[in-house]
């Protein structure tokens, strides 16, 4: 295991670097897609922006170019789905290694890893045949309701700039695009395909684009996906603000934009505001399509006839293709390997990333890591530590060649305890876009899951969300804060049956703890793919030492979170029009400035040993805006086991002429040390990241003054804070 993961570093130091000058298009490139062009009729040209099926889109037969082969999703290559509607196609070869969720990727707060995680990803990708891996998305944890926040990077817009870069390289270094998504503002799933957002440029900029823009611009991302919902009243997926003022503007974007599977709606648009290949159209959304009406997609012939009536201008036609062509040089027509499926560096890959996702919520008297070498009886309780959690959740649902349950993993791991288990609750089965409850009596499940405590040593609860519809599923958002299925007085009848009870969490949201203060230890698990059950026994076991850290506010009720602070125009909307109100106060933005206490903070999660945080200092207390702040610091692990730890770094302006978050992250540093080591870490700040978005000048704008300088191990856990002023 260690080895591998020293192999994972390596590999990722390596090829970080190496992997940036790969695959730009060289003029050779750009001079064979000239020719090319020059050989193809317009209908030949037209065919290439639309699908052809549900997952492919056309190449040119006649001149050779392969077409192109899209695949769901982020977390692992999805199955197999038929030629021209939604369903399985059934073929016995089309598994693949689950990978955690991306929410529990943003939790290492290791880039390297996402670097590891996308490469894996790209080998299977490519040994699955996929051109385009429709993957990583990176919309902002605004509400604890969206349905698809598992899918995501949390609420931290540097965070997840930091994180997705990684991943975008690693998939690509194999010849296989991702696809950043969703383009822009899709952060719920309630009315997803039409919902117009209304948000400030500030909000925009600095919340909502950043992830985005990195990924784009330091990840060289080779296609982005619109989103379905509209921004200022025009749908994303063609939308003249974002795609061709921002993304093909500013950023200078010179890959493909594609469609969320249904998100195209208007021809001219299409042809005018930057949409090169529409995907998906005629699916009402993701449930029926019309056979072989791709013909009539607005990119198809109703585009074709207003080219040749010169409604459209043809400049338009030749920008996608070119963007289409670049994307096939990059992937379908490049020189690639074959790929790789599955194997011990990918499962050690998983693992890795479960083992560092891990959070550590609460720990109080030691309650973990539980002693493996004990003849105790644990009492494994919840219908999480047996059910599937790599299969639904929408469209990142995985066939995966093997999933560890939470139970057998920790009956691997406890080998010498008496393992026995008790469902406890039942969440019904899993349905996309249905909710169909349990048919089980509910009193007959806890009364036996209490009676199965009562005489157990220790007891594991294995709960939380289950990517069902309304628990962590695309197309519904939930509906409440709470544990569904009667968790939570479950909990409390299993404190009361044997107060030696451990929560374990597994879900891609906040969930609200009514029993916090009561249960000694709580993980977030997260769902965390294939090696699940290894991962989580790991930690429990204390054969990892988990290092973890929230990357969303767990709130203590709804009414703490901004998007829940304005009525329901704010969220979920009104089904036409929704007011992002609460602006830049997203998350721990929120909770920080208006002085509400959080039930777990962002940036939050502990370690089976202690660490201390000393000496911060800055090397210049004065700096100009073209500068980079410079703090040193000294990490001690104090405790008697290795272990690693996050540093972070806050920046806040009190007295800014404009608002501004009491505290915004903006670097941050992973260590690992022995017990008893200590170092000096050392942190840069560049001034610019200091800026705001002045909506006046449309710039970024670094303003003069004083900043306090936050260093911590959590954004509610600050050791110091420091003065430097920008001249
Ligand atoms: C879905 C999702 C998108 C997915 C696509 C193809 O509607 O929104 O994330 O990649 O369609 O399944």
């Amino acid at each position: 295991m260690k080895q591998a993961l020293t192999a994972l570093a390596a590999l990722a130091a390596t090829a970080l670097g190496a992997c940036t000058q790969q695959r730009q298009p060289g003029t050779d490139v750009e001079q064979r897609i000239d020719s090319l062009m020059a050989q193809m009729t317009i209908e030949e040209k037209v065919a290439l922006c639309h699908a052809q099926s549900k997952f492919t889109s056309p190449g040119v037969p006649r001149l050779g170019v392969p077409e192109l082969h899209y695949s769901d999703g982020p977390h692992g290559v999805r199955a197999e789905i038929n030629w021209d509607d939604w369903g399985y196609a059934g073929w016995s070869n089309d598994s693949c290694t689950a990978f955690p969720a991306l929410t529990a990727l943003a939790s290492t707060f290791n880039p390297e890893l996402s670097f590891a995680y996308g490469d894996a990803l790209g080998e299977e990708s490519l040994y699955r045949g996929k051109d385009v891996i429709l993957g990583p998305g990176v919309n902002i944890y605004r509400t604890p309701l969206n349905g698809r926040n598992f899918e995501y990077m949390g609420e931290d817009p540097y965070l997840a700039s930091v994180m997705v870069v990684p991943y975008v390289k690693g998939v690509q270094r194999h010849g296989v695009a991702t696809s950043v998504k969703h383009f822009a503002l899709n952060n719920q799933e309630l009315w997803r395909g039409h919902i117009n957002v209304e948000v400030s440029d500030r909000a925009l900029r600095e919340i909502y684009l950043p992830a985005f823009r990195a990924a784009v611009v330091e990840g060289g991302a080779w296609t982005v996906m619109g989103a379905y919902n509209k921004l200022r009243g025009q749908h994303c997926c063609h939308n003249e603000l974002l795609i061709n003022k921002i993304l093909k503007g500013e950023w200078a974007f010179d890959g493909a934009v594609i469609t969320d599977w249904g998100g195209a709606h208007d021809t001219r648009e299409a042809a005018l505001n930057g949409l090169d290949i529409e995907m998906g159209s005629w699916t009402n959304g993701l449930t029926s399509s019309m056979a072989l009406a791709y013909d009539n997609y607005y990119l198809a012939r109703p585009y074709l006839d207003a080219l040749r009536k010169g409604e459209l201008p043809m400049s338009t036609l030749d920008d996608k293709v070119r963007r289409i062509l670049r994307l096939m040089f990059r992937t379908s027509m490049s020189r690639r390997t074959h790929g790789i499926m599955g194997g011990a560096r990918h499962s050690a890959t998983a693992r890795a990333v479960a083992n560092e996702g891990i959070v550590l919520l609460k720990n109080s008297g030691g309650f973990f890591p539980l002693d493996t070498t004990t003849q105790m009886t644990i009492a494994v309780i919840g219908q999480n530590a047996t059910r599937c959690m790599t299969l639904s959740g929408g469209s990142s649902e995985l066939k995966a060649r093997y999933e560890v349950s939470p139970l057998d993993g920790i009956r691997a791991q406890f080998p010498q305890a008496r393992v026995v288990y008790s469902m406890g609750y039942a969440g019904g089965p899993s349905a996309y876009g249905r909710e169909i409850p349990s048919p089980l009596d509910a009193d007959s499940l806890l009364q036996a899951a209490v009676e199965t405590a009562r005489t157990a040593d220790v007891v594991i609860f294995v709960g939380g969300l289950n990517k069902s519809h309304l628990q962590d599923c695309e197309a519904g958002d939930r509906v409440s804060l709470g544990l569904p299925f009667g968790q939570d007085r479950l909990i409390g009848e299993l404190k009361a049956a044997n107060p030696r009870l451990g929560v374990v969490l597994v879900s891609g949201n906040a969930v609200a703890m009514p029993w916090v203060d009561s249960v000694d230890g709580i993980v977030q698990a997260w769902y965390l793919g294939s090696e699940a059950g290894h991962a989580i026994a790991d930690v429990l076991s204390g054969r990892v030492n988990p290092s973890g850290k929230l990357p969303i506010s767990f709130p203590v009720a709804l009414t703490d979170v901004g998007a829940h602070s304005f009525g329901p125009i704010a969220y979920p909307g009104d089904s036409i029009n929704e007011k992002y109100l609460e602006d830049i106060l997203v998350g721990y933005r929120w909770h920080d400035t208006r002085n509400i206490r959080p039930l777990f903070a962002f940036g939050h999660g502990l370690s089976y040993t202690t660490f201390a945080l000393t000496d911060i200092s800055l090397q210049s207390a004065q700096c100009t805006a073209a500068q980079t702040i410079r703090l040193t610091a000294r990490l001690t692990n104090t405790g008697s086991r290795s272990g690693a730890e996050v540093v972070q770094v806050y920046v806040g302006k009190p007295d800014s002429k404009v608002t501004r978050a009491a505290k915004e992250l903006k670097a941050f540093g992973k260590y690992r040390l022995d017990a008893g080591q200590s170092a000096t870490v050392s942190i840069e700040l560049p001034a610019e990241r200091l800026a705001y978005f002045d909506e006046g000048s449309q710039q970024w704008t670094v303003e003069p003054g004083a900043y306090d300088i936050m260093v911590g191990t959590a954004s509610d856990n600050i050791a110091d804070t420091l003065r430097v002023d920008i001249r």
